[in-house]
């Protein structure tokens, strides 16, 4: 029996809420196995489904004493002339809202329940921008897998307290649009791969262009997931916090080697105009009657 949707934090597989919040979380000097397990159980048990998706990171799972298979901190990796960064943290919640006033009053909640054992290391208000697109103007996520195939690609298959959860990789780009504008048209288009226009592919791109380097079937085993970016923006700077869910790490991570051209040499174009900032993987726990999971991690 493959997992159902269901037994996932919703906000894994529902589409973009208008606002959303990203949140990180560090071992504090006061953290430990006892405080932890303590925060933990608090958050299970206030944390509602709706509010938004919860994530725990390699450090936070260590310091428990506990092991999940499949969860690894982020690598730093390089190619030429680009790098990824790894800001691997223990906890990352991506609160999702329609107004401002839910996530102001939910983030209180959290950083209150979570006392002195989780400290709140980062914040950023993310936005779904016009009809689901970049702030680079181009439609995000139109190849997505759907339904089955989005769950498949998602959500952990089978295990007890595994079954239905999922592993997100968080990344936070920040765009130069002021450069990305100053590109002719056509090399826009190119370092996409896809015409703004009308949102087609562009059938002979360069082997730089965006999809060409990420296109999901052509590597082995094919690298499915579910893309959640949302823009974020604060006036000064802008971006794409980069949000993917998959059954495991490795098809964001094939993904990710072969932008920095690991593969044959050639990086991606969104480098061109973009750089990652943060890098952090965490594993997100399935859900039992309506609650947080927590029993994988002796919770
Ligand atoms: C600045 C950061 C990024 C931006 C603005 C961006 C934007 C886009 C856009 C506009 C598309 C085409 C439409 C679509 O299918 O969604 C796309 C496709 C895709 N992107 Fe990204 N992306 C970014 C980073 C990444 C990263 C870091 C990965 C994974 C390591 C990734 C994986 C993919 C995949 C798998 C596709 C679909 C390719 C296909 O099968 O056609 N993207 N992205």
């Amino acid at each position: 029996m493959p997992a159902t949707a269901a037994q996932a934090q919703p906000g894994i597989l529902d589409t973009l809420a208008p606002l959303g919040r990203s949140l990180t979380f560090s071992l504090g000097s006061r953290s430990n196995a006892h405080n932890l397990q303590a925060a933990l159980t608090r958050l299970r048990d206030m944390f509602a489904a709706d509010w938004g998706v919860v994530g725990f990171g390699a450090p936070l799972v260590h310091a428990l004493d506990q092991h999940v298979a499949g969860l690894r901190p982020f690598p730093a990796l390089e190619g030429q002339g680009c790098a990824a960064p790894s800001t691997q943290q223990a906890m990352w919640i991506l609160l999702r809202g329609s107004e401002r006033s839910s996530l102001f009053e939910r983030t209180a909640q959290l950083v209150e329940l979570l006392g002195d054992a989780l400290v709140l290391e980062d914040a950023l208000d993310t936005f779904r921008y016009r009809d689901y697109r970049d702030l680079t103007g181009y439609e995000d996520g139109t190849e997505n897998p759907k339904d089955a195939a989005a769950i498949a690609a998602a959500l952990v298959a089978e295990g007890i307290g595994r079954q239905g959860s999922s592993f997100v990789a968080v990344q936070r780009w920040i765009h130069d649009l002021t450069r990305f504008r100053g590109f002719p048209a056509a090399q826009r288009d190119a370092s996409i791969g896809r015409r703004i226009a009308d949102n087609e592919e562009i059938e002979d791109a360069p082997e730089s262009a965006h999809v060409k380097r990420a296109a999901q079937e052509s590597f082995t085993p094919e690298a499915y997931m579910v893309r959640h970016s949302m823009p974020w923006d604060n006036g000064l700077q802008q971006g794409t916090e980069f949000i993917a869910y998959g059954e495991s790490s490795d098809r964001f991570e094939n993904v990710l080697r072969r932008m920095l051209g690991h593969e044959d040499n050639i990086v991606d174009a969104l480098f061109s105009f973009s750089r990652p900032v943060t890098g952090g993987y965490y594993w997100c726990p399935p859900l039992r009657d309506g609650h947080l999971d927590l029993s994988n991690i002796g919770v």
